[in-house]
């Protein structure tokens, strides 16, 4: 039995099959509308979620399946005490397999220790969000056509934005990336993601403005900032527009240059981008859902 719990968990070969599973699903979805027909997924959120929750739910309905959850931690027993241990041991009776959001980094992982079934990490706290790393990369790959040789800029919350450090996680795998991130120094990429690149010899760069670097970039990954795991308000009223991705930006990016954000947006993306050819964030959350399809394949063993 395998969970997910960081994008690592995988080889660059067993994703490369992950991903070729979703380009296959999106071709012809109709050959694996019952692949797992009897099955059942349960969702258990104890933070909230548009697009993961829905996205997996959308996967397991698309294969035959069905779902059973939880979206709040208030409407579950955790309300009353229980622990994701004993939750997760029940769950096993009810379900085949269980994708899991937690506010406490390291919660899924517990679960997976006492779980009888596969345990999916659907983001925990400001950790990891590896599926929607799956999303990111089978979306580069899709859009821009390969996952090596490129400069990507992270901007915006890069402390706390669990997204990006699973996506820095993965990319490190893969040849000729650069990495450009882009913040105020209050969020800044956390010293242990910078450790690490220096240690494998990946190149890096830090920097403030967004318009410095803007036409060195092939891909620019837009990110939220992260409201919840703030312990002041004040600073986030602070630092919440800090980044807003307008028309005169966009006009010093590459022509070809993509534009992801994992979603929610807030203020960060004008909305007059959604219509510039480059923007590729709705197409990435279409992704989500193929991709997801592919790893509850993979993981129950269907695939
Ligand atoms: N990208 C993402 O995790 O979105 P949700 O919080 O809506 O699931």
């Amino acid at each position: 039995m395998r969970h997910l719990m960081n994008p690592l968990d995988f080889s660059v070969e067993e994703l490369d099959k992950l991903f070729a599973l979703a380009d296959d699903i999106e071709k012809d979805p109709a050959k694996y509308a019952h692949k797992c027909d009897g099955k059942i997924l349960a969702t258990c959120f104890y933070e909230p979620s548009t697009r993961t929750r829905l996205s997996f739910e959308s996967a397991m309905t698309r294969l035959g399946g069905r779902v059973i959850g939880f979206s709040d931690a208030a409407s579950s027993s955790a309300s009353k005490g229980e622990s994701v241990s004993d939750t997760i041991r029940i769950i096993s009776c009810y379900a085949d397999i269980c994708a899991m959001r937690h506010p406490k980094e390291g919660a899924p992982m517990v679960a997976a220790e006492k779980s009888l079934i596969p345990v999916i990490n659907a983001g925990d706290g400001g950790h990891q969000h590896p599926t929607q790393t799956l999303t990111d990369l089978q979306t580069i790959r899709s859009l821009h056509g390969d996952l090596n040789h490129f400069t990507i800029g992270l901007c915006g919350d890069l402390k706390f934005g669990r997204t990006v450090h699973s996506l820095i996680n993965a990319l490190v795998r893969y040849e000729g990336i650069k990495f450009i991130f882009i913040s105020p120094e209050e969020l800044k990429i956390p010293d242990y993601v910078t450790d690490m690149l220096r240690e494998k010899g990946i190149p890096f760069q830090e920097v403030i403005r967004l318009e410095d670097v803007m036409p060195e970039l092939d891909l620019l990954y837009m990110t939220r900032v992260q409201k919840e795991r703030f312990f002041n308000e004040e600073d986030y009223v602070r630092l919440k527009d800090f980044y807003v991705l307008t028309k005169e930006k966009m006009e010093l990016a590459k022509p070809d240059m993509l534009v992801l954000h994992p979603l929610p947006r807030v203020n960060e993306i004008a909305v007059e981008i959604d219509d510039d050819p480059r923007a590729a964030y709705f197409k990435q959350a279409q992704f989500g859902v193929y991709v997801r399809m592919a790893l509850i394949l993979t993981l129950l063993g269907l695939a």
